[in-house]
């Protein structure tokens, strides 16, 4: 394989699960009975706006009582290290990377400790709930929203990650299960423009079979194992 200089990661949830918060899709994936596929969309939004931001208010008051793990602890390892292009992609809109220490960082669905102006578009850092109607400090409308890409929106940041992995001579993929677009289409762009791709999950994924090499086991083993291999050059 050519040198490896530029690389694009992009993480799920299941790189935050081994810090306690629960994956979308696996045992504790629901919320009071509902499936995320039906609370994270703008017809949601619209019809029970209280069920929605009560939904991102509990998940943000869960982050206070979680830390990041090593698996974040190694990706902040690398992004510091890296002499060549580096981007973290992650879909959580947990904040566990950036409290890891990790810079080189997009968050395409969105960040729970972020408001969104559903009247202007400024996105504002937020703590604590969000309750229906309130005040943006940008334009004063009384339409802030959880920041958060629901289905059927488009993530953020598209152009960005789209160059990275027109660029990339590695891609890997960390804790997801494949199931979301356009994510789940990251690792065919990337091969497509000449990547080595990799998988790090704990089971195969929907995309497995897209990958060079699927590595199966826990983020918190897998990751820094990766992270040493490729920072010592192996
Ligand atoms: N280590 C590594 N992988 C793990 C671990 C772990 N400890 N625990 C679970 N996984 C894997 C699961 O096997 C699964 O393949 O992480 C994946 C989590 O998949 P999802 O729950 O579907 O999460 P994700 O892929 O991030 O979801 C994508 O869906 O609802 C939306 O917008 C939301 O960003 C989210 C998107």
């Amino acid at each position: 394989m050519h040198a490896i200089r530029n690389i694009v990661v992009l993480t799920g949830a299941g790189l935050s699960a081994e810090s306690g918060l629960a994956t979308f899709r696996g045992p504790g994936g629901l919320w009071e009975g509902h499936r995320v596929e039906d609370v994270c969309t703008p017809e949601a939004l619209a019809q029970d706006p209280a069920l929605v931001h009560r939904f991102y208010d509990a998940r943000r008051e869960a982050l206070d009582t979680v830390e990041p793990n090593p698996a974040h602890q190694a990706l902040a390892r690398l992004d510091a290290a890296w002499a060549g292009e580096l981007l973290i992609v992650t879909q959580n809109v947990d904040d566990l990377h950036e409290r890891a220490g990790a810079q080189r960082l997009l968050h395409m669905h969105g960040a729970l400790r972020s408001a969104l102006c559903a009247a202007c578009g400024t996105r504002m850092p937020h703590e604590g709930a969000l309750p229906p109607g309130s005040g943006c400090s940008a334009c004063g409308a009384a339409a802030l929203r959880p920041d958060i890409v629901f289905f059927g929106e488009m993530p953020y940041d598209m152009d960005r990650i789209e160059a990275a992995l027109a660029d990339a001579d590695l891609f890997v993929s960390i804790g997801t299960s494949g199931a979301v677009y356009p994510a789940a289409g990251f690792v065919q762009m990337a091969a497509h423009f000449g990547a080595a791709t990799l998988e790090l999950n704990l089971e195969p994924s929907a995309g497995s079979h897209w990958f060079e090499e699927s590595r199966l086991g826990p983020a918190t083993r897998l990751v820094p194992e990766w992270v040493e291999e490729l920072l010592a050059g192996r």
